[in-house]
């Protein structure tokens, strides 16, 4: 069993990776307050794993709310939303009630901000079931909804008490959501970890192979550099820097989100086309050479996951990215690399370099 420490002072809370621990109730009841726990999935989660989850906590004494969501991005919304508080409240749940997530990062955004704002906040807890949300959405309390014209734009900081991430629950992911997982776990070692992204470089083929050391070695390094990030600047406020260095490729890619209709493609897909993107303006900038670039592509590549944007058009870009959280004071603020391994926030990127790589990164 590994474990770590998100270190936020009296919101700190452990992470804790190992096969085949869903079903242990020794590990959450400690977390719990009182007798009522809401567990948040969906419905290609719940029946695989939200009885593994819940009848050892039944058998334990504990009442349990089970909430079932409809699947997919394109629910991440105020009326799925809604539905969450339905339940809570047909079932009368109080205020030491503690929302339990069960599933990929929708499920995992979504039920920690019903557990934000219901009855102005309870107890969450995240049990991820995607490597995207075990290395990455899980951690670090940004929880969240879609609105039509942004990605995650209605949201909280909701830091959960606790994050048990069961690898076995990796077994039943399709490959294509595998490797959207990968983009975010290639984003560590691009923008603070470069002895990370070359373990990257020679293990890529054991990680779609789903190697269990592999995959648990690369979802603790991940885990351990959010948590370094998140300790430093929880609510992204620093200036430069800071948490703000997790979205790259981000902004690009949320535009890819937001404009080709939420669901189309996967997160970690438009974040790998967005990290090309940052790249290549970071080429432009002189701070990457061209065979950095490469190993950019490449590894992205190996991850199976795709290195060219959709085909919007540079000026739906930039309008979708003028909506985007990353613009402060209407200036656009990207996440580049100076080189692999340093990123920086960069407010000063011009207008005809951003539209010249959007250009050259996506198919017309
Ligand atoms: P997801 O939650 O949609 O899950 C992907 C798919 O896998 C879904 O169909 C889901 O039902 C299914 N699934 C989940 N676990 C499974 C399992 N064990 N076996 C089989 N199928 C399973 O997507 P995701 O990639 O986990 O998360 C993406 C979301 O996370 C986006 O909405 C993104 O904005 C958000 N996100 C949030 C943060 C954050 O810090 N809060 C960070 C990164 C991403
Ligand atoms: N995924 C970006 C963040 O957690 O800040």
């Amino acid at each position: 069993m590994r474990r770590l420490n998100v270190a936020l002072g009296e919101r700190s809370y452990d992470i804790v990776i190992a096969p085949d621990i869903l079903g242990q109730p020794g590990l959450l009841l400690p977390f719990l307050q009182t007798k009522r726990v809401a567990v948040v999935s969906n419905d290609i989660v719940a029946p695989l794993y939200l009885a593994a989850l819940t009848e050892p906590l039944a058998q334990a004494g504990m009442e349990v709310t089970r909430v079932v969501l409809p699947d997919g991005e394109r629910h991440k919304n105020w009326e799925t939303l809604n539905t969450i508080f339905d339940a809570m409240l047909r079932d009368r749940c109080d205020r030491g009630t503690t929302v339990v997530a069960l599933g990929g990062g929708v499920i995992g955004d979504m039920a920690g901000f019903a557990s934000a704002t219901y009855q102005r906040g309870v107890p969450f807890i995240q049990v991820p079931t995607t490597l995207l949300s075990q290395v990455d959405s899980s951690v670090g309390g940004k929880t969240g909804i879609n609105h039509p014209l942004g990605k995650n734009m209605i949201g909280a900081f909701w830091q959960p008490r606790l994050v048990l991430a069961d690898t076995v629950t990796l077994d039943s992911l399709p490959d294509r959501e595998l490797s959207a997982g990968l983009a975010e776990v290639i984003k560590y070692g691009l923008i603070r970890d470069l002895p990370f992204f070359e373990w990257l470089e020679a293990n890529m083929s054991k990680l779609l192979g789903r190697d269990p050391a592999a995959l648990a070695y690369a979802i603790e390094r991940s885990c351990r550099n959010k948590a370094e990030v998140v300790s430093c600047d929880e609510r992204e406020t620093a200036k430069e820097g800071g948490r703000a260095l997790l979205n790259l490729g981000h902004t690009f890619g949320h535009a890819i989100e937001t404009g080709m209709g939420y669901g189309q493609w996967l997160h970690g897909e438009a974040v790998a086309a967005g990290t090309v993107m940052a790249a290549r303006l970071s080429q432009r900038l002189g701070w990457l050479d061209a065979d950095d670039v490469r190993r950019v592509i490449a590894l992205h590549e190996a991850a199976r996951l795709p290195v060219r944007g959709a085909p919007l058009g540079a000026a739906r870009y930039l309008d979708l990215m003028g909506h985007d959280k990353k613009v402060v004071a209407g200036r656009l603020r990207l996440v580049l690399l100076t080189r692999l391994g340093e990123a920086v926030t960069y407010s000063d990127a011009v207008r005809s370099d951003i539209e010249s790589v959007i250009e050259a990164c996506c198919d017309a």
